[in-house]
This record gives structure tokens, sequence and C-alpha cells, in this order.
């Protein structure tokens, strides 16, 4: 065999991999520089784990999956790696650790430990065709030079997701997944902001750029962060986070105040300010330009000292339990992760080993872990990869 290990993507999950492979290792990605995703993450400073990282953080299937490799290469196993490696860098908010300088010190970090490891990455290069043989797999590649033909013992497959397909993303990993036999769950673009239609993204449009603490939540599941109205509908953290659990069709259930601020508020004005509007009274809760677009098709009076019990009710169910419905999302253009992925059933969660190929690993945002927004994708990347590099 040409090499003991190829590992196709110099993305997160590769490069780690690659860093722990024993052996002669081989990175390779068809774009010209490895760890762009990680390089443009986090506005440029790369959100690269979450203190508070558990498998309760990620999406799956099989929601047991991701334990094993997040319990064997924990956040403060890479936060470590970091420091040793003299990175500064600082928690945001929520646990989310960010450098103080600049995402490509991991990227640096990264490739320093590959060359360490005697691993090379070969960039502009991609993967014509796999084949099974004897032992291992052969590589067909594509090289700036022209083709070229190898093979190796082991094959890991670590070219993530399909966003941002103007990054080169691809869906290299699941159709190779399916080539061999392997089952892939359904996909979609999660960590995606909403896009609305009709009078609702008018309304949106014309507070574009207004933002609030909220609660908001679908299909069960509630996230307590910031929104952003935009020029096409919703974003924002909770937004963001939210997105991955929803489904074409379902509602989304956005609370602006929590019910006993909002009675409470009212009772007071009641009594010591009645004549002013009910619009008035929440402006001073709300941001002023959110206001008249939440309540503008509700039965209001002129002053709130007038306002009834079943008015009072509407005005609660408004702000606390506003219903939406998203005409969609932005979709993989923006989306900051891919929902869905290769079948965990089909991986081991201690090696991420096929369990049908030996030799064939998946690692990364291809495999059907998708972790919300906060440093939860990187460290999925970072547990899986460094699994699958020790059991190389
Ligand atoms: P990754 O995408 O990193 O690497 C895959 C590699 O494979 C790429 O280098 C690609 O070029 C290569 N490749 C693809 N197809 C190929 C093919 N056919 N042949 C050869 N090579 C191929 N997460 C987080 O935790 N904190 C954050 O701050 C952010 N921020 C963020 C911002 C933006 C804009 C995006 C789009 C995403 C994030 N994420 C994030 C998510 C995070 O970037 C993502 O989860 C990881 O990069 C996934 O790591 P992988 O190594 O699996 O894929």
């Amino acid at each position: 065999m040409d090499f003991d290990t190829i590992i196709i993507g110099a993305g997160a999950a590769g490069l780690i991999c690659a860093a722990q492979a024993p052996g002669k290792c081989l990175v390779i990605d068809h774009a010209k520089a490895a760890g762009e995703k990680i390089r443009i993450s986090g506005g440029g400073r790369c959100n690269f784990t979450n203190l508070y990282a558990s498998a309760e953080n990620y999406i799956s299937r099989n929601p047991h999956f991701a334990k094993s490799a997040l319990a064997r290469y924990t956040q403060w196993d890479f936060i470590d790696w970091v420091a040793r490696s003299g990175i500064a860098y600082h928690e945001k908010t929520l646990g989310q650790l960010f450098c103080d300088t600049s995402a490509k010190e991991i990227v640096a970090m990264l490739l320093k430990g590959v060359a360490e490891a005697g691993g090379q990455v070969q960039l502009n290069t991609t993967v014509q065709s796999v084949t099974k043989i004897e032992g291992g797999y052969a590589i067909q590649l594509s090289c700036p030079h022209g083709p070229r033909a190898v093979t190796a013992r082991n094959l890991v497959v670590a070219c993530g997701g399909k966003p941002i397909p103007k990054m080169g993303a691809t869906d290299f990993a699941l159709r190779l997944a399916q080539q061999f036999g392997l089952p892939v769950t359904e996909t979609y673009a999660g960590l995606v902001p909403f896009t609305f239609s009709g009078a609702q993204h008018e309304a949106f449009k014309s507070i574009s750029g207004v933002a609030a603490p909220a609660r908001l939540q679908t299909n069960g599941t509630a996230f307590d962060e910031a929104v952003l109205f935009t020029h096409r509908g919703l974003s924002g953290p909770a937004a963001l986070q939210v997105s991955s659990y929803w489904s074409p069709g379902d509602v989304l259930t956005l609370g602006l105040l929590p019910e006993e601020e909002l009675r409470r508020a009212v009772r007071e004005a009641k009594e010591t300010e009645g004549r002013k509007s009910p619009l008035t009274i929440f402006t001073r809760l709300l941001p002023a330009r959110l206001v008249p677009v939440v309540l503008n098709d509700l039965a209001l009076p002129e002053r709130i000292a007038d306002l009834t019990a079943v008015q009072l009710d509407g005005l609660t169910a408004r702000l606390t339990q506003w219903q939406l419905t998203p005409a969609g999302t932005e979709g993989y253009r923006t989306a900051e992760v891919m929902v869905g992925g290769v079948d965990t059933a089909a991986l081991s969660s201690k090696t991420m080993m096929a369990k049908t190929q030996p030799g064939l690993y998946f690692i990364g945002e291809c495999v059907d872990v998708t972790g919300w927004l906060g440093g939860y994708n990187f460290q999925w990347a970072w547990s899986s990869g460094w699994v699958a590099g020790q059991a190389i």
C-alpha cells in the first residue's frame, strides 16, 4: 500500500485525525487552502468549542451515539491543545470559546499537528473514484499535475456537509457512503435563517435590523436567545438554533415577553397611567419599532385602562406565543451546518469505522450528528476525528 491512511477533506475533522494517525498519512482536499470553514467561522475568530458540550447539545437519530467520542476527546482536551499552542482565547457567552485574535491560529495549530505526526496535506486535488481492494482502498485522484492512483489501508471520509457550496462544500461523503452500502439519513440545512412570504415578510422587512431577547420554539424544543428580524425573515441565535429542529410547514412560537411580566406591566399601567395607549406601554418593554408590527392586527383600545379581559388574553397570546409559519429557510447557501448524514447505525461509536467496511471511517459533519450553535459542531469534528485517528 502507498499509504497507511488517506483522509479526504482537510477541514476540522480531517486535520485533527491526521494529527493523530500513525504511519504514512495523506490528507487530500479539492480546495486551495486547508481549513477554510475554520478560517471564516465565528466571524473570523472561530468559536472552537463550548465549555458545556455534552451529547445533549447534538441532534442525531441515535442521541447516544456521540457520547463515546465526546467523552474520549472532550472540550477540555482541545482547550488544552489551544492553550499549549499559545493561542489566546476568551468565553464570549454561554460557554462559547473564541480566539482572541484570529481563527487562522487554529488552522496553523492543526497543520503543525499534522506535520509533527509526519502527515502530508495535498490541496487542489479531487477524488475521481474509490474502489475496495484486498486489505485497503484504491483511490484515483486528479491532481494539479495530472491523474494519480494511490492505495491505502485506511480511508477516512472527512469532507463535511453541504452548507456553503460556494466554498466547495459537496455531498461527496454521502455519495461515498451509499457506494459502500451505508445508509444515509435525511439531510437538510440547519443553523440557518428563516424566510417568510406575503404580509409577514413585508412586516419583518420593515423592522429589519431589530433584535430582541426571546424564547423561540418549534416541535417541543425551545431556545432563550436573541432573535433578529431581517429583510427576508427571522435570524439571530434563537432562530438559527430552532431551524435545526424545524421542518417545512411547522409553526414557530415566538415569546417576546414572559407572561408574568406582561400581566404585571398591564396591571400597573392601568392603575397609574390608564390614559396611555397599549402601544406606548409596550414600547418600554420591547424595541419601539417592533411593537406596532407585533400588535398591528389586534383590536386594542385607545387607552390601556379600557383593555378588556378578552383583549388582554389576545395581547398575552401574541406577545408570549406569537405563532409564525416560515415560508422556508435560506438553505445551504448560508446554513452553518447540515442536519443528518451517514447513519450512525452503520458506524462504530468508539472508532467511527463503518461496521461493514473494515478500514473505512466517516468523521465530522458528514455523520448524522449535528451540534447546536455555539462551538458544538467543531467539538464534534475534534472528538470524532480524534477517536478515528486513535483507532487507525
Ligand atoms: P469541513 O467543512 O470543515 O471540512 C471538509 C473539507 O472537505 C473541506 O476542506 C472541503 O474543501 C473538503 N471537501 C469537500 N468535498 C470534497 C471533495 N469532494 N473532495 C475533496 N475535498 C472535499 N461550528 C462551530 O462549532 N463554531 C463556529 O464558530 C462555526 N462557525 C461557522 C461559520 C460558518 C459560516 C459555517 C458555514 C460553519 C460554521 N461552523 C461552526 C460549522 C463548522 O464549520 C463545521 O461543523 C465543521 O467545519 C465541520 O468540520 P468537517 O471537518 O466535518 O468539515
